[in-house]
């Protein structure tokens, strides 16, 4: 053995020759060349509404996670159950291994699973966790989401606070909740701000729930005008709903009211989709929001989705995150503190 390396080594001094094939193959190696480059590992993910900074979050973080482990990752959008299943079919034709998703609709989560496993793939589902056909939650598919109705309580709680600190009396405001009860996760944060601001003495009756018809801003500002027109007769007001875009409509409607900052105090929910609003000169009744963890949300899904394909390391069931307020004083310090300055330059 060590006669065959003094071989070797004395051929590598003698000649140049012999030196210079050598490297040859070991570039070809490194580069690949020799036996054909090899492929990155695709993983997809998959938003229902790219429209949302939230989910421009998720897509922007999980990229951070393909530099990271040199994965490619395939960012496509779902906004209906049947563009969901296709792009299915896209990603398996492109050779991904396993995506993350947020649904447009979680009760199509027997059908993605079934499709996903036909095609040999693996899933993870963000924010919105799928339900089977009688309603129950599909724990079996891993599931990042968060910790819902704590954060709705937690809107609730500063909501109080808030109406407190300005001297308003419960008994002349009104709290308006814009609910979107089709969804688990947002039935919460809703049920939690109301159950919170009711613990903490609010009157019940005072309560008024608007259901969405679509959870975005334009569905908001249509349900909170309607009930603007319904209690036309309260003139403070409280404002709960299921994520910023549900707040920011209804605190549209309530200045087509001429219901400005100083009679309306709203809360929402991601953190990422009021930032225009927050950095407006003059404040709004939108007064602050529940900062999520989009970095988790996003980066942390891709990772363990990474982890699943690549090295086999399956995802736990159930990942809950938390949030905390930010306001129009703090949010800039905060979303820095949080990673995502960028939105704030
Ligand atoms: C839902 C909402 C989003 C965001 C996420 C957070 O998907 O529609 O706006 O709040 O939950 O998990």
């Amino acid at each position: 053995m060590a006669r065959k390396e003094q071989i070797m080594k004395r051929m590598f001094k003698a000649n140049p020759l012999v030196r210079i094939a050598g490297l040859a193959i070991v570039l070809l190696l490194l580069t690949g060349c020799g036996k054909g480059s090899v492929e990155k590992v695709k993983i997809g993910f998959v938003v229902k509404q790219p429209e949302e900074p939230w989910f421009q979050r998720e897509w922007k973080f999980a990229e951070q996670a393909a530099q990271k482990y040199g994965f490619e990752l395939v960012k496509l959008e779902a906004r209906d159950s049947e563009r969901a299943l296709a792009v299915i079919d896209t990603m398996a034709i492109q050779g991904v291994k396993g995506f993350v998703i947020c649904t447009p609709d979680v009760r199509l989560g027997p059908q993605i699973v079934a499709k996903t496993q036909q095609k040999g793939m693996k899933v993870i589902s963000v924010d919105d966790q799928f339900v089977k056909p009688d309603g129950t939650f599909m724990t079996d598919v891993p599931y990042l989401g968060i910790a819902a109705r704590k954060i709705g309580e937690d809107v609730g709680t500063e909501l109080f606070k808030e109406m407190r600190k300005r001297g308003w009396k419960p008994e002349e405001t009104g709290a308006c909740i814009i609910t979107f009860d089709e969804l688990d996760t947002t039935r919460e944060r809703t049920d939690g701000a109301i159950d919170s601001l009711t613990k903490a003495g609010f009157p019940k009756e005072r309560i008024f729930r608007a259901p969405q018809k679509t959870s975005d801003l334009e569905g908001a500002f249509n349900a909170g005008n309607i009930l603007l027109t319904q209690q036309s007769q309260i003139n403070r007001w409280l404002i709960a709903g299921i994520n910023d875009s549900a707040v920011l409509g209804a605190v549209r409607a309530m200045e087509s009211k001429n219901l400005g900052a100083d009679a309306v105090i709203g809360i929402g929910i991601n953190g990422t989709d009021c930032i225009g609003e927050l950095a407006k000169p003059n404040p709004t009744g939108f007064f602050g929001s529940m900062l999520l963890q989009s970095r988790i949300h996003g980066f942390v899904t891709a990772e363990m989705m990474y982890k699943w394909v690549a090295e086999g390391v399956e995802p736990p069931k159930d990942t809950r995150t938390t949030g905390i307020l930010i306001t129009r004083e703090d949010f800039k310090q905060v979303l820095t503190d949080q990673g995502l300055g960028d939105l704030v330059k």
